[in-house]
């Protein structure tokens, strides 16, 4: 006894010299953590709750949404030649790329129409169809007029007010001034809405509902998804933390840029006082930055392209520094972190960006730890070296068993395998190394490629996941609180007893 005693003190001052960090750490916070996201309420993802797009008009024109035009007469397709920069012809059989615009929406009926090279069609001199513009305004919108009984028929309506018909292969002109509906009629065009790219995020919720009625839509959800109680049911099954996305226009409120809203700020001060009403810390997750770091809706971008980058980093960093400042006195911000998955994303870009964000964090808090998110796209070690430098830095990875063709025939068995063996494998390659940054399996879900699998199946794999990921030194975090599919749902999970935390 009187032994071990001695022992455990040495221990202890071993510690004490040697690794001050992690018992600062212990101290003020028992990692590692466990977590859920609170997914799709200060960002919207339209895929886990799709009535909340239900009351929009024309609903499946939102912006982003991908189209092709075929005039019904010449049986072409509107091709943007060379990919925009030149003229609109009607010569193309089939839809590709050129052939295909990406809308920005101006209203329910009314539409930029982006092409492949980024540029805009205009109705340009003498009535004729070019794409050669950097900036939409009014020369740059069209309405498109669905006729009543087959919605993908459509004629299109120029600035001048008239609609554009197809004079030759090579000439489009904005000229018709009829109002017939055959497929003759050269001014008709079958619309192809390419659903399966279609974006579904905050810039589409809000744009699609628009200014007079969005600010109480996102009101409505904000105030009802999520309440107190959910962080009484979460603390009382094993949960001491939340991953919170916000959008960089929660800076801006209550007036942010349009067609974003206002209120979600006071929903976040919400998440801190109901977090500590329940014991609960808190990470703030800057899930959708200015420009879109991978395309996606859950970036809020616009339009799918990917356009974060140098120029965004002063932005981007102001961003992080209202968080760091506005939060750093409460005593149960656990982390913030930097940006949500890059892709495509240059990595000197992220670094600098990483670097000056952490700085800005520094000035406010030295104890709220700084979560960087591994690129997507790049080994899980890219930023060890780097994130390394700092102190009381998180690398945050995300092991979904989706997206990828290395599950695509896996059976129940494998997939369990490969929890439990690369996983743990990539895992622990990361947390190897001595004085390196702690790691985060900031996003995993209990959903599969397993179409038909049981409730035992579902129950050992989600306690394997939770078995493996427990060696992540700060912890992990389940996609997602609440969902309409179950099996992303950590609340439905919890209540039909597919897993036990
Ligand atoms: C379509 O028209 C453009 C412009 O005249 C021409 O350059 C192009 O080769 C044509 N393409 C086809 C497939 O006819
Ligand atoms: C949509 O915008 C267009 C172009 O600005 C305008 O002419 C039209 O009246 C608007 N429609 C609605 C329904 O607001
Ligand atoms: C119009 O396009 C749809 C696909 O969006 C296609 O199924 C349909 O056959 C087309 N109709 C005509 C008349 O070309
Ligand atoms: C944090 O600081 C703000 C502004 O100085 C203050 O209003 C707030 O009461 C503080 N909160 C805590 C929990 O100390």
């Amino acid at each position: 006894m009187g032994n071990q005693l001695l022992y455990g003190r040495f221990v202890l001052a071993f510690y004490i010299s040697c690794h001050y960090v992690a018992v600062v750490q212990s101290e003020d916070f028992t990692l590692p953590i466990k977590a859920v996201n609170l997914g799709n309420w200060l960002v919207t993802e339209g895929s886990m709750k799709p009535s909340l797009f239900h009351g929009i008009v024309n609903k499946d024109l939102l912006d982003g949404t991908q189209v092709q035009f075929m005039s019904t007469k010449l049986q072409k397709y509107l091709c943007a030649e060379n990919g925009g920069g030149s003229i609109l012809v009607l010569n193309r059989t089939r839809a590709r790329g050129w052939e295909t615009f990406r809308l920005w929406r101006v209203n329910e009926s009314a539409f930029n129409l982006r092409v492949s090279n980024k540029q805009f069609v205009k109705q340009g001199k003498g009535k004729k169809l070019v794409a050669d513009s950097n900036s939409p305004t009014h020369m740059e919108t069209f309405q498109i007029v669905r006729n009543h009984g087959d919605p993908n028929r459509v004629r299109i309506r120029a600035p001048n007010g008239l609609f554009l018909q197809a004079i030759s292969e090579t000439l489009v002109m904005a000229d018709h001034e009829g109002s017939a509906w055959d497929e003759n009629d050269p001014s008709v065009f079958n619309m192809t809405v390419l659903a399966d790219r279609s974006l579904n995020g905050e810039y589409q919720i809000t744009n699609g509902y628009g200014p007079d009625r969005a600010p109480q839509i996102m009101q409505d959800h904000w105030d009802t998804y999520i309440t107190e109680d959910d962080f009484r049911f979460m603390s009382e099954n094993g949960l001491n933390a939340v991953r919170v996305p916000v959008g960089w226009w929660i800076v801006h409120d209550p007036t942010p840029p349009k067609p974003f809203v206002g209120g979600s700020l006071q929903i976040l001060d919400n998440v801190f006082t109901w977090a500590q009403n329940y014991g609960m810390k808190v990470i703030v997750d800057l899930h959708a930055v200015q420009g879109s770091q991978n395309g996606r809706s859950h970036s809020a971008s616009r339009d799918g392209y990917q356009e974060w980058g140098d120029s965004y980093i002063p932005d981007t960093v102001a961003t992080i520094d209202f968080l760091a400042e506005r939060y750093a006195n409460r005593s149960n911000l656990v982390a913030i972190e930097l940006m949500n998955e890059p892709v495509g994303v240059n990595l000197q870009s992220l670094k600098n960006y990483y670097q000056a964000a952490y700085e800005a964090i520094r000035k406010h808090t030295s104890s709220a730890y700084v979560i960087m998110s591994n690129p997507l796209d790049r080994d899980s070690k890219v930023l060890l070296s780097f994130a390394g430098a700092f102190n009381r830095v998180v690398i945050d990875v995300h092991y979904y068993s989706l997206f990828s063709d290395t599950f695509n025939n896996m059976n129940v068995q494998q997939n369990i395998d490969y929890i439990r063996k690369q996983r743990a494998s990539d895992l622990s390659s990361l947390i190897s190394s001595k004085g390196g940054p702690l790691i985060f399996v900031g996003e995993w879900s209990g959903a599969w490629k397993i179409e038909s699998a049981s409730k035992l199946d579902y129950q050992v794999f989600e306690k394997a996941q939770i078995e493996v990921y427990s060696h992540a030194t700060f912890g992990w975090a389940y996609w997602s609180y609440k969902c309409d599919s179950n099996y992303w749902s950590l609340k439905w999970m919890i209540e039909n007893n597919y897993v036990k935390l």
